[in-house]
């Protein structure tokens, strides 16, 4: 018999600890604490990955990890350019939201370029699978389907069958007989993982897991599965609207905050070719408060709108209210408006958002963010097809702005004519697209002048 440890540990983040409390010291939750047993045998994979020894860095292999592309562009971007060979990748999202959907249409365009894929479903029967699989026109015949929520017998079976790709629908219904506890909590979760992820590792296999999320947000229990995996993606977007967004929160191969923007349709998800124009949309220009700006999201360029509003303040203290973009940041722009410019916010409520959930924590943005609160301010709108880019300084100066020519490219393709940027910051570029107009500032109160 092995030696077993009751500990208590908490469902929301992971931690652990010996005696019971009615909150969680770590994330401050009540009643998350549960009783679970660990065992000392089974707890780790007690195998080494394979008989290395040091060698000289030098003489490592200099090739890139070797990546697999499975054509979604959107996805294989997210993931830093396809798929790395024996990587482990956490897709977490709320229930409904198209994990299974996204996953599966995922398997079937790899299994028709040729790699074995095997899709492990424990919360789905295979019919439900297959009508969705029909519906998304999944029919490849190197797309394997099992279902099975006991680690064990899986592990058997990806032993046996040698799949490239394998995917586990979700992570928090499987259960090892080794943990007592049941299935979806935080010791089964990183056992299970962790007995996957040594498999995956040593196997050259890609392993996909789906998590579910908790209403605030965070990977339900398996929080503490983060830093095992090598990238962590979350699904994010409204079920009752048809566009969705994948973040990756982490990538070990590839840049984070980089993000991809889907389609929910009739036969799965599909990749929105301009997210510009999607992050645009219709409306808001023209009215006071919103300005566009073009940020960098990830490794790419994208137009986003930011809107601002002003209103005089009824009960005493102001209310400030940020979403899509850094509070702090936010609050030190309207310090830097009030001493600077002389606009007294200090009287006003203020609201800030960000369209098309995407969040902005570029200083790059600063300047944008600034003229929409005093667009709102003075109730005058922006000059139409212009962009705002540079950040904003305390002494109320503009400066820099990093990766300028691929932001103005994007601007000057989405039918922008005019950039306001910094001063000094043409230097570093050779040419500026086509079509656009750069107008150098050097202060928010000059800024203000120009377009207000
Ligand atoms: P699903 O992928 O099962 O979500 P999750 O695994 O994250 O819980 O389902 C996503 C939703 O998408 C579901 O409500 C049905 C809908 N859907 C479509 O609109 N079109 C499709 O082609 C498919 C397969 C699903
Ligand atoms: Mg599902």
């Amino acid at each position: 018999m092995s030696k077993t440890k009751v500990v208590y540990a908490c469902q929301q983040c992971g931690r652990q600890q010996t005696k019971w409390s009615g909150r969680c010291p770590d994330c401050g939750e009540w009643n998350t604490l549960a009783e679970e047993v660990l065992q000392a045998k089974g707890a780790q994979p007690t195998a080494s990955l394979g008989a290395d020894v040091p060698r000289p860095i030098g003489t490592i292999g200099g090739d890139a990890a070797p990546r697999i592309a499975c054509g979604l562009a959107e996805l294989d971007r997210i993931l830093g350019g396809g798929v790395v060979v024996g990587s482990v990748t956490l897709l977490g999202g709320d229930p409904g939201i198209g994990k299974s959907t996204l996953l599966l249409q995922f398997a079937n365009l790899v299994a028709q370029a040729g790699h074995k894929v095997l899709y492990v479903t424990a919360e789905e029967s295979a019919l439900q699978i297959k009508l969705r699989a029909d519906r998304l026109g999944a029919g490849s015949d190197r797309l394997y389907l099992l279902c099975e929520t006991g680690l064990e017998s899986i592990k058997t079976h990806v032993e046996k069958l040698k799949p490239s790709f394998v995917i586990v629908d979700s992570i928090q219904t499987l259960a090892s007989p080794e943990i007592p506890s049941a299935a979806g909590s935080v010791s089964q979760v990183r056992e299970c993982a962790s007995q996957l992820m040594y498999l995956a590792k040593r196997g050259g296999v890609c392993l996909f897991l789906i998590g579910h999320v908790t209403k605030d947000g965070s990977l339900a229990g398996p929080r503490t599965l983060e830093h095992l995996v090598d990238t962590v993606l979350y699904f994010e977007g409204d079920r009752y609207q048809s566009y969705r967004i994948i973040r990756a929160v982490k990538n070990r191969f590839g840049s984070t905050n980089e993000v991809g923007i889907f389609e929910m349709t009739g036969t799965g998800l599909s990749e929105v070719k301009n997210p510009s124009a999607y992050l645009l949309g219709q409306g808001g220009r023209g009215i006071p408060g919103t300005v566009v700006i073009p940020a960098l999201v990830g490794t790419r360029s994208l137009l986003v709108e930011v809107q601002a509003l002003t209103t005089k303040t009824s009960y005493g203290v102001p209310t400030r209210r940020v979403s899509g973009a850094d509070f702090n940041r936010v609050c030190m722009l309207l310090a830097v408006l009030e001493k600077r410019v002389g606009l007294h916010l200090g009287i006003h409520d203020v609201f800030v958002n960000v369209v098309g959930g995407i969040f902005v924590d570029e200083p790059t943005a600063d300047l944008g963010i600034a003229v929409a609160i005093a667009s709102s301010f003075r109730d005058r709108a922006t000059p139409p097809r212009t962009v705002f880019v540079g950040e904003v300084g305390l002494g109320g100066e503009v400066r820099g702005g990093a990766q300028l020519a691929s932001r103005l490219q994007e601007a000057a393709r989405m039918g922008f004519e005019k950039a306001i940027l910094a001063a000094d910051c043409l230097k570093g570029l050779d040419v500026l697209p086509r079509g656009i107009e750069a107008v150098e500032v050097k202060t928010v109160a000059q800024t203000l002048d120009l377009v207000l």
